[in-house]
């Protein structure tokens, strides 16, 4: 019999696919749906970000580039990280790769071995458990709502093994809109030192954050030497379907992530690199005008879903809500498909993002304010 390495055989598709297929049987027969089951910013790509891979593809920029990035993009990364995220990155440590999603695969492959195990602050995006069983590193759980109340230190060293390599912190996060404060960064860098671990950052959503402040824990005095960080153009931007962004790593780990982009994809596609450019260095406002748009979203949604009885924390960045359901049902696949089927509305159920999540739905404020008004209006009807 022909078979699938074992690797491969351990790893699922998105759930978020089932959620897919039932919106589109009810769409087949005639239904108006309410989506909040997305991920991605709802605005369209800057035009200036548009013309400026036009023009690298009128003036033949479509050879191979040097697969960790064109050297402009690399300078104006450098740039960037050294003086937003305070990262004291050289050129070195930058790599330019498809996507996030890329960067944390060479990341995870670059850092951990079979059986090594992965602190993951949980609830969490769910290709980070695929990206981990790939690497055959174990999941390791440690509940964020704990890390809040009872302290950072003492729920990672109740979950801290003789095999810990690695902690994967993500913030702003997906699916519930946290954010860590400096203070909480600082107790996983200290952990982290005093057990010589290794941070996997994924910043994705650093420039969505509602009057919070975002910060890059590689920032911290002795913290590049032992974080990767991982950025990316699609949220900030709105450039999901481009497939760019860079991971900042500090040596063994940026020669493993140059080795894994040089004989995966051999780089991201050259236009684009230029296209990232014009992203990064046109003067604009619009990473503040996005997110006082996601902002009126936020306030709209949340408040909605709290005067329904769906108890929900402000989200402090991402465009994510995270509502606790367990006043109507602690199931949160079956209470998902209960508000698809009855009130058309489309969320992601809770346990999609690991155990911690169940008793939560997610919901993406990324989509116009009537789709909002509307959805609320709908559910109110059923609740
Ligand atoms: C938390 C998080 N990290 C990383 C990514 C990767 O994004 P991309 O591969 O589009 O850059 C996403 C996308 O949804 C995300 O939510």
């Amino acid at each position: 019999m022909l078979e699938l390495s074992e690797r491969v055989k351990a790893v699922g598709f998105s759930e978020i696919v089932k959620i897919r297929n039932q919106i589109m049987e009810l769409r087949a027969k005639g239904a108006k749906i309410f989506q909040f089951e997305g991920g991605e910013p709802f605005l369209t790509t800057p035009e200036y970000v548009k013309e400026a891979c036009w023009k690298a593809i009128q003036n033949n920029y479509t050879r191979y580039a040097p697969s960790s990035g064109i050297p402009d993009l690399i300078d104006s990364i450098l740039k960037k990280v050294n003086e937003s995220n305070h990262i004291p990155a050289a050129k070195e440590n930058i790599i330019v790769v498809n996507g996030g999603a890329q960067g944390l695969f060479g990341s995870f492959q670059s850092s951990i071995n079979p059986g090594d195990d992965v602190i993951v602050l949980s609830p969490y995006w769910t290709p980070i458990r695929d990206i981990i069983q790939l690497c055959q590193g174990n999941i390791v759980l440690a509940n964020i709502w704990s890390m809040f109340a009872e302290g950072v230190k003492p729920v990672l060293q109740q979950v801290l093994t003789p095999k810990t390599k690695l902690i994967y912190v993500n913030s702003p996060h997906n699916p519930a809109g946290f954010m860590y404060e400096r203070s909480h960064l600082q107790e996983i860098a200290d952990f982290a030192k005093e057990n010589n671990l290794i941070i996997i950052s994924d910043e994705a959503y650093e420039h969505i954050t509602y009057d919070t402040e975002h910060v890059s824990i590689a920032s911290f005095p002795g913290m590049l030497e032992r974080t990767i960080t991982v950025f990316t153009f699609s949220k900030s931007y709105a450039m999901t379907g481009w497939r760019i962004g860079y991971t900042i790593a500090p040596e063994p780990y940026i020669t493993g992530l140059r080795k894994i982009t040089l004989t995966s994809s051999n780089g991201v596609n050259t236009p684009t690199q230029w296209a990232a450019l014009a992203a990064m260095t046109t003067q604009s406002d619009l990473l503040e005008k996005n997110v006082l748009e996601y902002k009126k979203r936020r306030d709209l949604l949340i408040n909605g879903l709290c005067s329904l009885g769906l108890d929900c924390e402000m989200s402090k960045g991402a465009f994510y809500a995270f509502p606790n359901i367990k006043k109507f049902d602690t199931d949160s696949w079956r209470f998902s498909k209960k508000i698809l089927d009855e009130a058309h509305v489309a969320t992601v159920p809770g346990l999609v993002f690991g155990p911690d999540g169940e008793s939560h739905l997610r919901f993406s404020f990324s989509t116009s304010l009537e789709t909002i008004e509307q959805g609320l209006e709908s559910l109110k009807k059923i609740l």
